[in-house]
């Protein structure tokens, strides 16, 4: 039975499900996934922690850095799709891309990979320090976070390319099917596209077609069927556009 929103907290039942651990439980206590993000949002369940990486609604920003800065996530396995590099996401996160690859090919839009999905801190640091190289902080801070910033750092990430024989890059993941039917199926399977155009504004990145997070089926509907199109925003969160300091 769905808690009263301004008690969720209180609430026996919510409360036993946080503290089991298991997210599915905690959303299906709350209502399901747009009754607790309604209540995340206006401060009706403080109690939920956006900032634990442990969790699938965690929210990581440029105002949100992991704590420890170093987190490490603890259930890291290989999706079982075509990668581009040494691909590693959390098991759901795995799953749940297998089944939106596998569905992709038979829905006739041709195979997708994985081009980068788990990146520890300190990979995180040489990718970062790639785009500075290249760009200058200011152009590197619109297009990769710094080490201890990145979706990527929680194993809830991935990156991914169209492929037709050989793999495209990811510039060109939009124009393609499989980019289409990304933007369209994505949310089916737990997923959102996290940087989408016009939002620089909110998520301090420009826009990543390719750069999927997974938050589970029943928020993903949710964030779906809301029309939502930041993470920040769904969950009620101030604007992150910048790094504090
Ligand atoms: N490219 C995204 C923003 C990252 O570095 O996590
Ligand atoms: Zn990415």
């Amino acid at each position: 039975a769905q808690a009263a929103g301004s008690a969720l907290c209180d609430d026996p039942g919510f409360a036993a499900a946080l503290a089991s651990g298991d997210d599915s439980a905690v959303i299906a206590a709350a209502g399901g996934g747009a009754a607790m993000r309604t209540a995340v949002a206006t401060g009706a369940a403080a109690c939920v922690p956006l900032d634990d990486p442990s969790r699938v609604w965690v929210v990581v920003n440029k105002q949100r850095p992991y704590v420890p800065v170093d987190h490490r996530p603890a259930d890291l396995t290989t999706p079982d799709v075509r990668t581009l590099n040494d691909v590693s996401l959390r098991a759901a996160a795995a799953d749940a891309l297998t089944a939106l690859v596998r569905d992709a090919e038979a829905a006739g839009v041709g195979q997708i990979a994985a081009e980068s999905a788990f990146r520890s801190y300190s990979t995180q640091q040489s990718t970062y320090a790639g785009h500075v190289n290249d760009r200058g902080v200011e152009g590197a801070d619109l297009v990769s976070a710094r080490p201890g910033f990145s979706e990527h750092q929680s194993g809830l990430a991935v990156d991914v390319v169209p492929c037709d024989g050989g793999c495209a890059t990811l510039d060109d993941l939009a124009a393609s099917p499989q980019g289409a039917w990304v933007a369209e199926h994505a949310w089916e399977y737990g997923w959102i596209v996290r940087y989408e155009a016009g939002r620089t504004d909110v998520t301090g990145y420009v826009p990543e077609p390719w750069h999927l997070r997974y938050i589970g089926q029943d928020l993903a509907r949710a964030y779906h069927e809301g029309a939502w199109t930041t993470l920040e925003e769904f969950f009620g969160l101030p604007p992150a556009p910048g790094y504090a300091g």
